[in-house]
């Protein structure tokens, strides 16, 4: 064949490629705008839809909290001209979309999966139920009740260098300290892994877990982020790929030291003689009805999602509630006076205390509420929903639930910008609506750490403010939050910290 006809060739075949791709977008698009035609919202550009709006990312949550006062209950958000979702941002409309078994969305979670795999967090259908059932023991009160030393520890570690720190420095810029904290708690309680991260400052992975929750949000708002082949060339496609090999390279060691552990002969009785099955040890040594265990890539999927959503989670709950506290000086108070009075002559907090830190317990919901960990889950319709109003949401189309915007809504809450953590004493919360509050999400696809969470935050807490009083560094930029995966401060959380006279070191 001679070479023009070659040429020839190819041209049409580029150009059929082309005229094919244009009309799946233009169809795509047709079914977008017919599918969020009822849903009224903030009009979009004819090429970057509303992403223009959405920067600098530091004026994000200003954007979308002024947006959801014009519609309350939800709107559709425009990336580009041919993806959409409608954001929810009220509990009546994120209900029946929690209630059913909706698969996670393919636009966010997707580019999450060449990070964490395909774990609990993304997995749908009977692979997610069969992970679900094998994974929830791993969190029975047992299990975690021996976790609570180990946190206390961890949480020890973290205060003395905070310690020392604060003899050098007017105050402390809490993120990167709590992150190393609750990853040495998490390594240790689920992994039985003594990293010592916290005192080699052993950091690699928590940076690496910056950048990866950096990059997969820019992607969303990046033109060439919708597309996985543009994206792989671009240069952010190259700074993801690098920090995905520095956490692997983490969670593989763990897997396997494990493994090796265990083909010691006896290290499986060992086990047995154990008050309890670790985390890793439920993925390496579980079987289905027919004797079949998870295979290496689950197990690795498991490992990544469960690391990274057990310390990256609770470092910003910890962070937000430490920053909540300094800045309302007289809960910070009240919740002292409680632990100091739970404890008695006790330095250190046990299981048995958690449940009786009633008010701490509701600084930390209020906390939740004005700083979701998680800002926003969503889902991909695998049927149509229609809400209370009669509206439809028809198959196929991607919901988010704002959390943080269902958090915020002056129809549900008085005053929301207010930190007031009565909002959660039992009487104030008879009346209030089943998914008002969603910190942990709600339905079927709850989370599966919360109870640690709750249990880990209460343990930073009491340890934290048995020994210091927490103050805000009024010298730096006050935090501002972004929702990076975790809901993370563009500028830092700066507190000064004081040394509480008889204080426990
Ligand atoms: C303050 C801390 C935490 C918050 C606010 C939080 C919040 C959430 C939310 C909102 C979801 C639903 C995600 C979705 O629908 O896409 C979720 C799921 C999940 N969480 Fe958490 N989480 C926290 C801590 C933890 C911890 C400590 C662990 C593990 C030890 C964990 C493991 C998971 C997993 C594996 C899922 C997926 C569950 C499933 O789909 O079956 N989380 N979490």
């Amino acid at each position: 064949m001679d070479l023009s006809r070659v040429w020839h060739l190819a041209a049409v075949f580029c150009l059929t490629y082309i005229l094919i791709k244009v009309i799946q977008l233009h169809r795509g698009r047709q079914m977008l705008l017919k599918a969020l035609n009822s849903f009224p919202g903030p009009a979009p550009h004819w090429l970057y839809g509303n992403l223009r709006e959405l920067s600098p990312i530091s004026a994000i949550y200003r954007k979308v909290e002024r947006w959801s006062c014009l519609y309350p209950f939800a709107y559709p958000l425009w990336f580009g001209r041919f993806t959409a979702c409608l954001i929810i941002t009220h509990p009546d409309y994120a209900k029946p979309v929690l209630a059913g078994m909706e698969p996670k969305d393919s636009y966010g979670y997707r580019n999450i999966i060449p990070w964490i795999g395909k774990g609990l967090l993304v997995l749908h259908g009977p692979k997610w139920a069969q992970h679900r059932k094998l994974l929830t023991p791993g969190f029975h009160f047992s299990v975690l009740k021996s976790y609570v030393p180990l946190i206390v520890d961890s949480v020890k570690v973290m205060l003395n260098k905070w310690e020392e720190l604060i003899m050098q420095e007017k105050s402390v810029e809490l993120s990167e300290h709590v992150s190393l904290m609750t990853l040495d708690s998490i390594m240790k309680c689920a992994f039985s892994h003594n990293s010592n991260c916290q005192i080699y400052k052993e950091n690699s992975y928590v940076q690496a877990v910056f950048e990866l929750c950096f990059l997969l949000y820019a992607r969303m708002f990046y033109i060439v982020g919708q597309s996985d082949f543009l994206y792989w060339f671009s240069p952010h496609g190259f700074r993801f790929r690098k920090a995905c090999q520095v956490a692997h390279l983490h969670t593989e060691k763990i897997i396997k030291e494990r493994k090796k552990a265990l083909k010691v002969e006896d290290e499986l009785q060992k086990i047995e003689k154990k008050r309890y099955l670790d985390f890793l040890d439920i993925l390496l040594c579980s079987k289905d009805e027919n004797g079949i265990g998870l295979s290496d890539e689950e197990v690795r999927a498991e490992v990544d999602t469960f690391m990274f959503e057990g310390h990256d989670t609770t470092a910003s709950g910890i962070s937000w509630l430490l920053y909540c506290l300094a800045q309302n000086p007289e809960h910070q108070q009240r919740c002292r006076e409680e632990i100091k009075t739970i404890l008695g002559d006790r330095d250190t907090i046990e299981w048995d205390d958690l449940n009786k830190m009633t008010y701490c317990t509701l600084c930390i919901k209020e906390t939740l509420r004005l700083y979701p960990a998680v800002p926003g889950v969503s889902r991909e319709l695998s049927k149509p929903v229609t809400f209370f109003d009669g509206k439809t949401l028809s198959e196929g189309s991607w919901a988010v639930i704002s959390i943080h915007l269902i958090h915020k809504n002056p129809s549900i809450w008085d005053n929301p910008e207010v930190f007031d953590p009565l909002r959660f004493s039992p009487e104030n919360m008879s009346n209030r609506h089943s998914h008002a509050f969603l910190p942990f999400s709600a339905g079927p696809r709850n989370c599966i750490g919360q109870q640690f969470a709750m249990n880990e935050m209460k343990v930073a807490l009491a340890m934290t403010l048995l020994r210091f009083e927490l103050s805000l560094d009024l010298s730096k930029p006050q935090p501002v939050p972004i929702p990076q995966i975790v809901l993370r401060s563009h500028t830092g959380i700066h507190l000064c910290l004081k040394k509480l006279e008889f204080s426990a070191a």
